[in-house]
Formats: C-alpha cells, sequence, structure tokens
C-alpha cells in the first residue's frame, strides 16, 4: 500500500476548545491529537503525508517540525475548500488513492483504515467513507442509503431533515478516495454549492461523494467495527470522554495481559509502555512514554514513571521518575524523586524524600531519609545517612562526586563537587567533605564541639532569670 498518500485536515480553529494553542495539539493519553492521525496513516500503511493548516500554522508546523509536507489554506471555506488547497499534491499521486483524516478525530485507528482500503480496492471503489452506527448522530453528516442499502450522500446536520436526523450511521469524515476522481469531484462541489444556495460559502467536501455518485462512479460506505473512530473533539468535555475511552482501552489490555489494577482512579497509562505480568498498578498512578515495566512490581499509590526502565520486583510508592533505570527488587518510596538520567542499582532503599538527578546509585546501597544526591556515582553497599547532600553546583558549573563500595556517610555529610570518598569510608556527622578520603578512612569536616560551662549564668541576668 506503500504508494498511497493521506491527507490530514488540520485548519479549523476549534473555538469551542477555548484554547490559545491549536486544536490538534491537544492531547489524548499525553499526545497531540494530529500525532496519533499521522501515527493512524502510517500504520495504515500510508507513506507519503501531507497536512493542511491554517488557524495558527506556524504552531502547527513547528510541531511536526517538517517532517510533512503542509499546506496552507489561508480562509477556512469548509472541509471541501481545505482538500482543494492540496490539489497539487494529489495530482503528485494521481494513480494512487488518497486517504483523507481529519485533525479532531484521534481514536480512527490503522486497523479501520486498512479494513478500509482493502473494501475500497476488493470493490473498486471511486471513494469509500468509513462510517459508524452511534448512539447520538447529532453533529455528524449521516449516511443515506436507498432501500437497498446503496450508499445515495451524506446529510450535514445542517441540512438534514427529521427523516434523516433519526439516521444513526454516520460519516466519521475519513475516507479513501482515487485521486483522480477526488480532483475532478472537487470541481464540481463549487457547483452543488452554488445550487443548494446557501448563506455562507462554504465548501462541503461530502458533496464530492453525490458528484461522484453522479458520474455513475461507484461510492460506498464502509461501516467501522468499533463506533469510537467516528468521535470528534470539539470541546474540552469530549476531550475527555476521547481520552477516557482511550485509557480504559490501555488499562483492559494491561488487565487482561496480567497486570493488577484494583482500581482504575486516577491510573493512566500509555499505549506504548509495557508492563509485565503480577506487577500492580495503584491508584493515581501515571506510566509515561516509552516506559517498561517488569514482573512483581508494585508502582503507586501516587506515582509518575516517564520513559523509564522498572525492572522486575520494583516497589515505587509515591515516586516520580522520568528518563532513568530502576533495577531489580529496589523499594523506592514513600516521596522520591528520580529526575533524567538515573541508573538506581538492585536492591537499592530510597526515601523517604530523597532526590536523585544524573546519578548512579550502586546495588544494595540505602539512601533512607532526606537526601540530594545529583551528579553522582555511589558504588555498593553504601549508607547514606539522613539529610545528606552533594553540592554539585558552583552557580556556573556542575560537578561530580564519588563515593566508593561499603562507604558509611554520616548524617548531614555534605559532599561538595569535585570530590571523591574512597572505599568503606566513614564521614562524620555534620561534615562538609571538600577533599578527597583515601580508602577505608574516617573523615571529620566540622569543628570541635567547645563546651562552656555554666556560661548562662555569667551572662545574667538574662530576662527569664529576674
Ligand atoms: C465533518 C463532516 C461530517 C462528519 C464529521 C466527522 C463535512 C462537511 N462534514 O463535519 O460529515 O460527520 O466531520 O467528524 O466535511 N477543516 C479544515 N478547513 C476548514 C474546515 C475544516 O481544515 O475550512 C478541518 C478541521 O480542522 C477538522 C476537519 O476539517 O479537523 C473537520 O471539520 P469540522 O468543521 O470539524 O467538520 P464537522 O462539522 O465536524
Ligand atoms: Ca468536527
Amino acid at each position: 500500500m506503500s504508494s498511497n498518500c493521506a491527507l490530514i485536515l488540520a485548519a479549523g480553529e476549534g473555538t469551542r476548545m477555548k484554547s490559545s494553542k491549536p486544536k490538534v495539539l491537544a492531547e489524548v493519553l499525553f499526545t497531540p491529537m494530529i500525532d496519533l492521525i499521522i501515527r493512524a496513516a502510517k500504520e495504515g500503511g500510508v507513506d507519503n503525508i501531507c497536512v493542511v493548516t491554517g488557524h495558527q500554522s506556524e504552531i502547527v508546523e513547528e510541531h511536526l517540525g517538517g517532517k510533512y509536507r503542509t499546506v496552507k489554506q489561508e480562509k477556512r471555506l469548509g472541509t471541501g475548500h481545505a482538500v482543494m488547497q492540496a490539489k497539487e499534491f494529489i495530482k503528485e499521486h494521481l494513480h494512487e488513492n488518497i486517504l483523507i483524516l481529519t485533525g479532531d478525530c484521534p481514536l480512527m485507528d490503522s486497523a479501520t483504515v486498512k479494513a478500509a482500503y482493502e473494501a475500497h480496492v476488493t470493490h473498486r471503489n471511486a471513494v469509500t467513507v468509513i462510517s459508524a452506527k452511534v448512539d447520538n448522530p447529532f453533529g455528524y453528516g449521516r449516511i443515506i442509503r436507498a432501500k437497498d442499502g446503496k450508499f445515495k450522500r451524506i446529510a450535514e446536520e445542517k441540512e438534514a431533515t427529521q427523516a434523516e436526523k433519526i439516521i444513526n450511521e454516520v460519516n466519521s469524515g475519513a475516507y479513501w478516495f482515487s485521486c483522480s476522481v477526488l480532483l475532478d469531484a472537487l470541481e464540481g462541489i463549487v457547483a452543488m454549492h452554488d445550487k443548494k444556495k446557501l448563506p455562507n460559502v462554504e465548501y462541503y467536501l461530502t458533496d464530492a461523494i453525490e458528484v461522484i455518485i453522479d458520474k455513475g462512479l461507484t461510492a460506498m460506505a464502509y461501516e467501522a467495527d468499533s463506533p469510537n473512530v467516528v468521535l470528534g473533539v470539539n470541546d474540552r468535555i469530549q476531550l475527555m470522554e476521547v481520552n477516557e475511552i482511550a485509557r480504559k482501552e490501555v488499562l483492559f489490555k494491561n488487565m487482561l495481559n496480567g497486570v493488577s489494577i484494583p482500581s482504575m482512579d486516577g491510573v493512566v497509562i500509555s499505549p506504548d509502555a509495557k508492563i509485565g505480568r503480577d506487577t500492580v498498578i495503584l491508584p493515581g498512578t501515571i506510566v509515561k512514554g516509552t516506559t517498561v515495566i517488569g514482573e512483581n512490581c508494585t508502582i503507586g499509590p501516587y506515582s509518575i514513571v516517564e520513559d523509564s526502565v522498572i525492572e522486575d520486583g520494583v516497589t515505587l510508592n509515591n515516586v516520580h521518575c522520568y528518563s532513568s533505570t530502576i533495577r531489580k527488587n529496589a523499594k523506592i518510596g514513600p516521596y522520591v524523586r528520580i529526575r533524567p538520567n538515573c541508573d538506581i542499582g538492585e536492591g537499592v532503599k530510597a526515601g523517604n524524600f530523597v532526590e536523585f538527578k544524573n546519578t548512579k546509585i550502586g546495588s544494595h546501597t540505602s539512601v533512607a531519609h532526606l537526601t540530594y544526591i545529583g551528579d553522582a556515582d555511589f558504588g555498593s553497599n553504601i549508607n547514606v545517612g539522613c539529610g545528606c547532600a552533594t553540592a554539585n553546583y558552583n552557580g556556573k558549573e556542575k560537578f561530580r562526586t564519588k563515593v566508593d563500595d561499603n562507604a558509611f556517610l554520616g548524617c548531614s555529610t555534605y559532599l561538595v563537587a569535585p570530590v571523591n570518598v574512597g572505599k568503606n569510608c566513614y564521614t562524620a556527622a555534620g561534615s562538609v567533605i571538600t577533599e578527597d578520603v583515601p580508602d577505608n578512612s574516617l573523615a571529620i569536616a566540622r569543628s570541635r564541639q567547645v563546651v562552656k560551662k555554666n556560661w548562662i549564668i555569667k551572662k545574667k541576668p538574662y530576662k527569664w532569670q529576674k
């Protein structure tokens, strides 16, 4: 199918979203709708994609990052008009079929796109409209069929008669057209528009269907298996509804794969994440991006894991973890933040209230309380006392700290980077370590305690001593 092309209509304003951003960048499961639609086209077998931009075109184009062809629709005069702007693109693919998708129907999927294409070529259709039966057809174009079931035309909400309005098979806004037929039909839409004497100049892409049928060519409405593929996002309530459908679909898929999600409350899992068997995901947990979580883990409650690798048997309780690896059986939390580029070793214990950044922690090291470790390489079996910190930043540059295996950092040890603490070393509580500590040493870096006996009595009288 690689010789086919796709056009994505994304010029609309999305007024009802009440947003300062273009509607197609609104996110479903943390992915902008435009990306989901492009993915449906690509995974549906299409390589050449062109996007029609208009409202806030610069922002949409910047998002696309030059990866796809774009054409600008200066004035928004309807879906037919949007397609007319891409005439050059369509001409370049004259002997192919073109997939047209709308930028605001994020649940259209590649399986439906492919199945519709099969129907399109098998029946040698000039156009194949993807339709679905929905509970509430309001707002959608209705699929009008003849008595024998043959597809005749699409009646838009504004023009539909009462009898047509009760039809619940609707147009998804996605179609396969023969490119040459579409080019011809676009010329015909103008005529149709004049014929209808509409008050506002608007060119409906749906009118192309009638033009095609009038020419004696075959048009077909292919009914999709799932009604969700037609769901459009026009306001934030619909955005939430679409998110809910997508969210549950992913959660159910994970449950059927052996992941326990005892309550779905606040649980969102990316469709691109992989989670192993017997792992439990607790409420309030968000798994984003391409995260991979192993088996027998407990993730949550209230955790965020993004683009990370979590090995088997890990516990994350109230943890935020970004772009990092956490190795087998580590017990992290509560209240731990793991910022990008960390490698937390096997069996590590961390938390409460601990932050790691750009740091490697060796196996079975314990960082149990109130600590910041940034830009550091810690070995194995280290014990980090309460309230330790790496001073990794001098206001301009960042430096690394190295602590070797079996070290014991007393409470409130500050490691002023760059600095190295050798194997088996101890640091005294309250030390500010500014110089390297050789293997097997104790470092004390604080002033000795001074006790001034009866100091208070000599200072007499204090208010409270009157
Ligand atoms: C359209 C269909 C309707 C279908 C519905 C499915 C027409 C006339 N109607 O209606 O049959 O059931 O989609 O969601 O096509 N757009 C542009 N330029 C424009 C106008 C729209 O690029 O000038 C884009 C929008 O950004 C949007 C898509 O086309 O992504 C659909 O436009 P919209 O105005 O939402 O059409 P609907 O009224 O929903
Ligand atoms: Ca719409």
